[in-house]
């Protein structure tokens, strides 16, 4: 992209700006290694040109960035934990600039970036989208990469970036607060996958229902249930989980009439179950938690007892000993980055569930067009279809096991009709699906997520302060300290990685 220039004299779509003032960041770029870890170069005082853009690209001069826990596991080389935390170096010497939650203010502007122009404020929606998704369903690029990632990224004093991951934002929006547009936007992306799987299953309206967020202490949790709770869902309909009692005892604190239970007690469990149940029976549920956002990537085994036939189970989080190839259904890719849904038979009849998957297929992915469906039996040649590229959105297995690349057949964001899946996985699909739950993957954000965001601060429900985050400022000390501070998450006294604000 970066071979089409179009900053020249004759031809600047570029602000007029004073380079000597421009300092670089520190850890703009990683250039060597020691005892394992990565240190970025310290790069201050060093006056640099304009830098060179294309004509789909824009340059941003960022004015907050924050830190996220993929910043650290790329910084750390943690590489297992995030699917684009390669070894910096893996890159050669140079590594990607790093940072994707940020707000900055446009500089220059690419010839065929049409959507903004200098002077713009934005906010980054870290998904490099490929053009092969339905419009604005950008999770479901087959071809994305992350900014900052698998790409430069913000950490720079002046950011060069494809202008398809530039939006604006309005007055009304603070940087802070549209800096946190990024994560709160997985968030908000689970809870929106919920409910339209749960609206077109049931027929009922979702703000009405109860929701489980299992980690509501962490911060995909978190943030969700703050934006759920500015959506209108009351904190009573809530069921939050948590391991550290700090951290829910801070969560209770703050929504008193939230239900919170620590998940390493049998008691508090029981406890909240006993509760709860009668509720759920009363109000039309079955006793049993209509939907759930599971935002730890870890077991979620203990939350089973409030699970049963058509909820709805989102999985955001990511699982954190992934056993690759055990079986297809074994690991994450298949659910969480691929987002699919997953449907069981139970006792319904197939014109039934290709109903239900088409109406889902209509909800969640597109309407512009008919989803391919295929039913696989014993005679279907597998091999051969892929050999052909023919891929579908909604495949039915009906062979009574899982031939290998089966997987493969289906689209990002498609939908499985299927029988539970036996083998030993992180993420126990067998027990989900014989339970009949429907299991719904969750990745990024898409567009309407944005909208979403962007209603809720212009109707005052959602604002900064609402937010368990705390953010840092450009400097090499700040810069130190959130990164300290997120590696602290897992054991600190906080609500959500980057929640200072609640540490005493
Ligand atoms: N799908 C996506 O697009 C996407 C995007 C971002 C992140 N993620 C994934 O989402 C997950 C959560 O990320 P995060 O940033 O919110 O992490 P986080 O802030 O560290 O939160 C983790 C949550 O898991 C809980 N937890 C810790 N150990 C546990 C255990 N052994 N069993 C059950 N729960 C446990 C924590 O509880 P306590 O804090 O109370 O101990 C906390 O509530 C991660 O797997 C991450 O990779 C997915």
């Amino acid at each position: 992209m970066k071979e089409d220039i179009i900053n020249t004299s004759n031809n600047r779509m570029e602000e007029n700006m004073d380079m000597k003032k421009l300092r670089r960041l520190p850890y703009a770029h990683v250039v060597s290694t020691e005892n394992g870890y990565i240190f970025f170069n310290r790069l201050v005082n060093v006056p640099i040109e304009f830098p060179r853009y294309g004509t789909d690209e824009v340059v941003i001069q960022p004015s907050v960035i924050a830190v996220c826990g993929s910043d650290v596991h790329a910084h750390d080389q943690d590489s297992g934990t995030h699917p684009f935390a390669k070894h910096p170096l893996s890159n050669g010497e140079k590594g990607f600039i790093p940072f994707h939650e940020g707000v900055g203010i446009i500089k220059a502007v690419g010839s065929n970036v049409k959507s903004l122009k200098i002077g713009d404020r934005v906010a980054i929606e870290s998904t490099i989208f490929s053009d092969d998704c339905p419009p604005g369903r950008w999770s479901q690029s087959e071809k994305m990469k992350i900014v900052g990632l698998g790409t430069d990224g913000l950490g720079s004093e002046l950011a060069v970036l494809p202008g398809k991951v530039a939006v604006r934002i309005s007055k009304g929006v603070s940087d802070e607060l549209g800096a946190q547009f990024e994560p709160l936007g997985v968030s908000v992306h689970a809870w929106m996958r919920a409910m339209n799987v749960y609206e077109t299953t049931t027929k009922k309206d979702a703000r009405e229902a109860w929701f489980m967020i299992n980690g509501g202490t962490g911060s995909v949790g978190g943030l969700a249930l703050t934006s759920l709770i500015a959506e209108g869902v009351p904190e009573e309909h809530i069921i939050a989980t948590g391991t550290t009692p700090a951290k829910l005892e801070a969560l209770k604190e703050k929504y008193p009439k939230l239900n919170v239970f620590n998940l390493t007690d049998k008691t508090q469990t029981q406890e909240i179950l006993e509760q709860v149940t009668p509720r759920l029976e009363l109000e039309g549920f079955g006793g049993k938690i209509p939907i759930v956002i599971e935002a730890t990537g870890h077991d979620p085994r203990p939350i089973f007892p409030f699970v049963g036939k058509g909820t709805v189970f989102v999985v955001v989080g990511l699982s954190s000993d992934l056993q690759q190839g055990e079986n297809l259904m074994d690991n994450n890719n298949f659910v969480v980055r691929s987002q699919r849904t997953i449907l069981t038979f139970g006792n319904k009849k197939d014109e039934q569930l290709i109903k239900t998957a088409k109406a889902i297929f209509e909800k969640t992915v597109t309407k512009e067009r008919e989803p391919k469906i295929l039913t696989i039996d014993s005679s279907t040649d597998i091999p051969n279809l892929l050999a052909e590229r023919d891929y579908f959105d909604i495949v039915i297995n009906r062979t009574g096991s899982f031939p290998e690349d089966i997987d493969k057949l289906l689209k990002k964001g498609g939908i499985w009709i299927t029988q539970p899946i036996k083998g030993n996985s992180p993420l126990p699909t067998q027990e989900l699906l014989e339970r009949e739950v429907i299991l719904v993957g969750s990745w990024g954000r898409d567009k309407e997520d944005w909208d979403v965001m962007a209603s809720q601060v212009r109707e005052g429900r959602l604002s900064a302060d609402k937010l368990p985050i705390t953010l840092f400022e450009f400097s090499e000390e700040g810069l130190n300290s959130a990164f300290e501070n997120v590696r602290k998450g897992k054991v600190g006294f906080k609500m959500g990685r980057r929640a200072e604000k609640y540490v005493n």
